[in-house]
């Protein structure tokens, strides 16, 4: 395998969202590659297309035209189900707001994925790399709601790591958070590009966060401009 092989493909992606009478172009001709272990920024401004195309890529919703691979696999054609199996084997998500499961602790919300996608077994022990690898593994018998931002963003990082997926989609990662939370976000995400080998993909509108990607590219009126490749 050549050590550029692209994990992420887009060739000419059109999205499209219908309001009543009114077409919305959300993605407009999107086409570019990105390398296993890259982190990508995405910037743009609001309504520009950014949180589509991440959706797009973790097969949350899907593209009218153009064709999206991952690990050379197209998702146009997968199914529900295999779109489903592949959401849990191979992305992890980040979110704006943590997304935890507030009746669960820390350590239930970072095995999740593992229970949802192995039937029964849990192993606990990943669980517990994981979180001593975010520093909260002296909180894991916590809730979510006893955590500070900062502490939930990491708990989501363990959750979103623990299947090891070869990629980590982030939707503002750091929105919710002060600058020295994010930066610590930040450091966390880039050291696990390097340690996993996870290529991510984060939206950010403030450009200092979106400094820490090796990968920059900005989504205006759903047109894809920028370093891309
Ligand atoms: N479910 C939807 N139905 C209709 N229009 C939508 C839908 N989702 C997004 N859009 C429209 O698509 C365009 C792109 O939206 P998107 O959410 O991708 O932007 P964004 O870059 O993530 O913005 P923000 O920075 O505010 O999060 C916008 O014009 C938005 O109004
Ligand atoms: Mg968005």
């Amino acid at each position: 395998m050549s050590l550029h092989f692209p994990i992420i493909r887009f060739k000419d992606v059109y999205k499209y969202y219908y309001t009543g009478d009114e077409k919305v172009t959300a993605l407009s001709g999107v086409s570019l590659e990105f390398q296993k272990g890259d982190f990508v920024s995405i910037m743009g401004p609001s309504g520009g297309g950014k949180t589509t195309f991440l959706n797009c890529l973790g097969g949350l919703d899907f593209p009218d035209q153009g064709e999206i691979y991952l690990n050379d696999r197209l998702l146009n054609n997968l199914s529900d189900k295999e779109l489903t199996e592949l959401r849990r084997k191979e992305i992890g998500f980040v979110f704006q707001f943590f997304n935890l499961m507030p009746t669960l602790t820390v350590q239930e919300n970072v095995e999740l994925p593992l229970l949802i996608s192995r039937s029964a077994r849990t192993e606990s022990k990943q669980v517990q790399s994981l979180l001593n690898y975010v520093g909260l593994l002296h909180r894991a018998k916590s809730f979510p709601a006893e955590l500070s931002g900062g502490e939930m963003q990491r708990v989501a990082i363990a959750r979103a790591l623990v299947h090891r997926p070869s990629i980590v989609l982030a939707d503002e990662p750091t929105g919710n958070l002060d600058s020295e939370n994010g930066i610590k976000i930040l450091e966390l995400m880039s050291k696990a590009c390097t340690d996993f080998k996870t290529t991510v993909v984060m939206a950010t509108h403030n450009s200092q966060i979106a400094d820490y990607g090796n990968r920059h590219f900005e989504i205006r009126d759903g047109k894809a401009t920028g370093r891309a490749y």
